[in-house]
């Protein structure tokens, strides 16, 4: 593989874009117009300098990984891709209309993939150029801080596809797991239960946010507590993937807390507006209950 292309510019799209520039491939960088694609592009600068800076990486190698981005504006520049990674909204209209736009200019080998975090891979696949060279491969944020890819292979994916991918994977120096297209997949089906389990024990007065979120840190050293890696996602993101599990499960275990409907609804959605479980308006986030 020498060129991947990136549909959608945002924090996934632009972390995607920049660690594969970085592990040397050429990279076509994509969004609505090519301002949103440049804008993309101007994040990973800042954070390569920053990298820079920290002596994580050399100037020239920083140089050679922007160089090798190229902002796009529309997705017909996708032709000479060996790859396509969708990262776009995780909307499933969207993503069809997107795999349906990119596919006619596709190559008779290319792969397209979906970032998506719980749309079923099998049915999104029936969007694609060909559903054997389509598969999902899940990305996680911060994208070059993460060490992990999960890979979905949809009913249909080709072992060919599946190896190319895990080989692309591979050379980004990310450890990969293969799932099956099942809800969540591994991470989500495991991780959000636990975020939604912490917003129950919140609305039945169990503790606060402050020493939920410190129980979870220090008492089983994760990195972050629930309710400040529920914000770091989106409390939007959370709620429509456990409303995934709970739907494509059956399984009452998976329904929604109350209380993260309510913040939802509220359009508290977490750091993105600055008002999730914590208040992000000031120098320090803020516990709001
Ligand atoms: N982009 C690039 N690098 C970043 C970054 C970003 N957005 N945020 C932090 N970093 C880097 C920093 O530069 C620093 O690098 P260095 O060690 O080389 O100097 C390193 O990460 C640590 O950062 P900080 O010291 O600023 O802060 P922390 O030590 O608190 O780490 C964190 C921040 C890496 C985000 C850490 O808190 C963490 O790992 N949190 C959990 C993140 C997580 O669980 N992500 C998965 C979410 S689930 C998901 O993505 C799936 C989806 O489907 C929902």
């Amino acid at each position: 593989m020498n060129v991947i292309g990136v549909i959608g510019a945002g924090q996934m799209g632009a972390g995607i874009a920049q660690v594969s520039a970085k592990a040397g491939y050429r990279v076509l960088l994509s969004d609505m117009s090519v301002e949103r694609a440049q804008s993309g592009k101007d994040g990973i600068a800042r954070q390569l300098a920053r990298a820079v800076e920290k002596e994580k990486i050399t100037a020239d190698a920083a140089k050679a990984a922007l160089d090798a981005i190229e902002p796009v504006g529309d997705l017909a520049a996708m032709t000479p891709c060996d790859l396509v990674i969708e990262a776009a909204t995780e909307r499933e209209s969207v993503k069809r209309q997107i795999f349906e736009t990119v596919a006619k200019g596709l190559s008779d080998s290319a792969i397209l993939a979906s970032n998506t975090s719980s749309i079923p891979i099998t049915r999104l696949a029936q969007a694609a150029h060909d559903p054997a060279r389509f598969m999902g491969v899940h990305f996680f944020n911060p994208v070059p801080v993460m060490g992990l890819i999960e890979l979905i292979r949809g009913l249909a994916t080709s072992d060919a596809t599946v190896a190319a991918v895990e080989a692309f994977g591979q050379s980004l120096n990310k450890r990969i797991v293969h799932a099956n297209d099942a809800p969540g997949f591994i991470v989500n089906r495991v991780l959000m239960p636990m975020l939604n389990e912490a917003c129950f024990a919140l609305g039945e007065g169990v503790a606060t946010i402050a020493d939920i979120d410190a129980a979870c840190q220090l008492g089983l050293n994760h990195p972050m507590g629930p309710f400040t890696l529920a914000d770091f996602i989106g409390l939007d993101t959370c709620l429509e993937i456990t409303r995934v599990l709970f739907e494509g499960t059956g399984d009452p275990k998976f329904r929604p807390a109350p209380l993260l409907v309510k913040y939802v609804e509220a359009g508290w959605y977490g750091r993105k507006v600055k008002r999730g479980f914590y208040d992000y308006s000031g120098a320090e986030p803020v516990p709001t209950r």
